[in-house]
C-alpha cells in the first residue's frame, strides 16, 4: 500500500505522518507532501523509526512524484480555525487548496481513495467531487471526509458520562462535520437510558461543539491536531485494511451514500477492496435525534451547495 499525506508538514499532518509510520502494514510506503520546505525533513526525521515503512517527502513542484502509484490520499492541507471563527469561515481559502490537490489526485492517483480532513469538510467533499467528475474519474466509493474526530470525542465524553472504558463506548455520529450537523446518536449507547433528557442535550451541544472548546483552549495557535492525527489515522488504516481485503472493516465517515438525507451524509460505512462498499442504516432514533436529523439537512444542503457551486466556478476557470 502507497499512502500519500497532503498538508504533512501541518500540525495535523506530522503527528498523522507518524501514526501511519508506527502503524501502516510491514512494505507499504508513505509518501509526504507539503509546501513547506521543510517536508522533506519531516520525512527523514519519520524515516528513522525503526517500521518496514519507507517514507518519503516532497515539497513545491514534486507533488506528482508524491502522489504516483498512491493507493490512499489524507487531505489535511489547509488553514485551521481561529477563535472567532466557524469552519465555514475557512471555505474560500481550503476550498481553493483543496480543488488543487484533488485535480492532481485525478490526473496522477485516479483509483485512489480519498480521504479529506479539510475543513469544512461538508462542503470540501463536495466540491472534491465536482473536481474529480470534471476529470472523468469520480467514484463516490472512493472519496470520503473524515469525520471520526466526532466519535473519538463521542467516545470519551460518554464513557466518562457512564463510568465505563472507551473501549467499551460506542457512539454512531451521523450527519456532517459543523456544528448542529454533527449528530451523536446517544440513545443508540449502551446504557444510556440512564441518561436524563435534559443530559442528552447537554451532552449532543458539547460534542457539537467540542471543536471550538479546543480552538479557544488553544488561544489561536489552531484547532485540533493531536486529536484529529489519532483519528484521521484510524480512518486511513482502515480504509487500508479494507483495500487489502479484510472483512467487516467499518467507520463513520461523510460519503456521497444512497440520498436518504442529503446527498452526502456520515453514516457507518464498511471498506472493501474498492472503497466502501456498503452503507449501514442508522437505526432506531428518539425523538430528540430525529428532531435535530430533521434540521440539520436544510444547512448541510446549504453547505453541499456552497462545495458544488465553488467548483463549478473552479472548474471553468482552471480548464
Ligand atoms: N476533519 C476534522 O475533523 C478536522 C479537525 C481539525 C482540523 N481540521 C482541518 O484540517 C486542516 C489542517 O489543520 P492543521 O491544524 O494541520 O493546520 P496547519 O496550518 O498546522 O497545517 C496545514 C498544513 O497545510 C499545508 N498546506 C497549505 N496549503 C497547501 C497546499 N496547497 N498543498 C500542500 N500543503 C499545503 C501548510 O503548509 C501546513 O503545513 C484545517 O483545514 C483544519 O480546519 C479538520
Amino acid at each position: 500500500m502507497k499512502v500519500a499525506v497532503l498538508g504533512a508538514a501541518g500540525g495535523i499532518g506530522q503527528p498523522l505522518s507518524m501514526i501511519l509510520k508506527n502503524n501502516l502494514p510491514a512494505g507499504s510506503k508513505l509518501s509526504l507532501y507539503d509546501v513547506a520546505p521543510f517536508t522533506p525533513g519531516v520525512a527523514k526525521d519519520l524515516s528513522h523509526i525503526p517500521t518496514d515503512v519507507c517514507v518519503d517527502g516532497f515539497t513545491g513542484d514534486d507533488l506528482p512524484k508524491a502522489l504516483e502509484g498512491a493507493d490512499v490520499v489524507v487531505i489535511p492541507a489547509g488553514v485551521a480555525r481561529k477563535p472567532g471563527m466557524t469552519r465555514d469561515d475557512l471555505f474560500k481559502v481550503n476550498a481553493g487548496i483543496v480543488a488543487n490537490l484533488v485535480k492532481n489526485c485525478a490526473k496522477v492517483c485516479p483509483k485512489a481513495c480519498i480521504c479529506i480532513i479539510t475543513n469544512p469538510v461538508n462542503s470540501t467533499v463536495p466540491l472534491a467531487a465536482e473536481v474529480l467528475k470534471a476529470e472523468g474519474v469520480y467514484d463516490k466509493h472512493r472519496l470520503f471526509g473524515v469525520t471520526v474526530l466526532d466519535v473519538l470525542r463521542s467516545e470519551t465524553f460518554l464513557s466518562e458520562e457512564l463510568g465505563v472504558s472507551t473501549a467499551r463506548t460506542v457512539v454512531p455520529v451521523i450527519g456532517g462535520h459543523s456544528g448542529t450537523t454533527i449528530l451523536p446518536l446517544i440513545s443508540q449507547v449502551i446504557n444510556a437510558d440512564v441518561i436524563s433528557d435534559e443530559r442528552i442535550a447537554e451532552l449532543t451541544t458539547r460534542i457539537q461543539n467540542a471543536g471550538t472548546e479546543v480552538v479557544e483552549a488553544k488561544v489561536g495557535a489552531g484547532s485540533a491536531t493531536l486529536s484529529m492525527a489519532t483519528a484521521g489515522a484510524r480512518f486511513a488504516l482502515k480504509v487500508v485494511r479494507g483495500l487489502m481485503g479484510e472483512p467487516g472493516v467499518t467507520e463513520y465517515g461523510y460519503t456521497e451514500g444512497d440520498g436518504k438525507y442529503t446527498k452526502f451524509f456520515a453514516q457507518r460505512l464498511r471498506f472493501g477492496t474498492e472503497g466502501w462498499d456498503k452503507t449501514y442504516d442508522i437505526g432506531k432514533i428518539s425523538a430528540f435525534e430525529q428532531k435535530c436529523l430533521d434540521e440539520l439537512k436544510d444547512v448541510l444542503n446549504g453547505n453541499i451547495k456552497k462545495g458544488v457551486d465553488f467548483a463549478t466556478e473552479w472548474v471553468q476557470a482552471n480548464k
